[in-house]
């Protein structure tokens, strides 16, 4: 099956999997909440994390079920983090995946507390796994550190002080790193979590390897702010020059950008080279993360 076809077929899966957990939350109590938490949840996303996790899960034998909570844990700090980074404070954006915004759909306010609603829910999910408390406890410390302060927030921090600056490429790749490799980092480390009695030196690897695609996923999404369009990309295309954003074709120039995309991909195909699993459909995941069009 393509890659193509594997990530739609999970896409299917996994958006079934989003309404069944929000069927769960007491619509009555959260009312105008509920509605904007699975609004920003449920409309469209490419389901990127989720994918890699359960493609490193399915990898190690772990069962697609048993990775569900974490999953759709990651997910909804993802979109969390989409509410946020759209609002007027951040990048006041009002298209994201082809629907009006969080805070256009519904309010500001509205936003604000369902990205943080987002955020509880995720821990409110692990904790409630069907899994050893070790694991929930990885997975907890997993999520927290790479979308905390050290992780997510610390490059939207960063990202923001860095408008209307001249960056070094040095600093903007420690952005790149925590502003979106972080979250792919938890995709995979969360799935390795599983294995506590894995070799260590594997879990580095995949974790590097998650590293390095996210980098080239944030490259290119820089790419695609200046070379695509809004209806491609279901979000305002230009949105990085409007607020004078740091990014890599602003840099580099377009085509060294394109260029240090395909370095840090290969980077990324060698730290998986030698593992003793198969790995074929990382190797495909990511040459779709520096062919993706959207
Ligand atoms: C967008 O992430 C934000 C970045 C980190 C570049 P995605 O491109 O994964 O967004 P969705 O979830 O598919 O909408
Ligand atoms: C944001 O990067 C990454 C997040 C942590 C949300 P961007 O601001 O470039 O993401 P888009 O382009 O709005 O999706
Ligand atoms: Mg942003
Ligand atoms: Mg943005
Ligand atoms: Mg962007």
């Amino acid at each position: 099956m393509s890659l193509f076809d594997q990530l739609q077929q999970f896409q299917t899966w996994f958006n079934a999997e989003i309404d069944k957990a929000f069927a769960h939350i007491d619509q009555n109590i959260a009312g105008k909440l509920h509605q904007a938490m699975q609004y920003s949840v449920s409309n469209g996303g490419k389901r990127v994390r989720p994918f890699i996790m359960h493609t490193v899960g399915r990898m190690l034998d772990i069962d697609d079920k048993t990775l569900l909570p974490a999953s759709i844990a990651l997910e909804c700090i993802h979109s969390y983090s989409l509410v946020h980074d759209d609002l007027p404070a951040m990048d006041d954006d009002e298209l994201r995946r082809g629907k009006p915004t969080c805070h256009i759909q519904f309010d500001e306010a509205t936003a604000i507390l369902a990205g943080d609603s987002l955020q509880t829910l995720a821990f409110e999910l692990i904790a409630n796994a069907d899994v050893s408390a070790e694991i929930k406890v990885s997975w907890m410390q997993e999520l927290a550190n790479r979308s905390g302060y050290h992780g997510m927030c610390g490059g939207q921090a960063l990202d923001l002080a860095g408008e209307n600056t001249q960056l070094t490429v040095e600093q903007l790749e420690n952005i790149h790193l925590l502003k979106t490799a972080a979250l792919l980092q938890a995709a995979v480390n969360m799935a390795t979590a599983c294995k506590p009695a894995m070799d260590k030196s594997e879990k580095i690897k995949l974790d590097n390897f998650a590293k390095n695609i996210g980098l080239a996923f944030q490259i290119q999404d820089d790419i695609l702010d200046v070379t695509s369009t809004t209806e491609m990309l279901g979000k305002p295309q230009g949105s990085d020059e409007k607020l004078n954003k740091s990014t890599y074709p602003g840099i580099l120039g377009l085509e060294q950008a394109i260029q240090k995309a395909d370095q840090v991909y290969q980077n990324a195909l060698e730290q998986i080279d030698n593992l003793p699993y198969n790995t074929q459909t990382l190797f495909e995941f990511a040459q779709f993360i520096v062919q993706r069009k959207h």
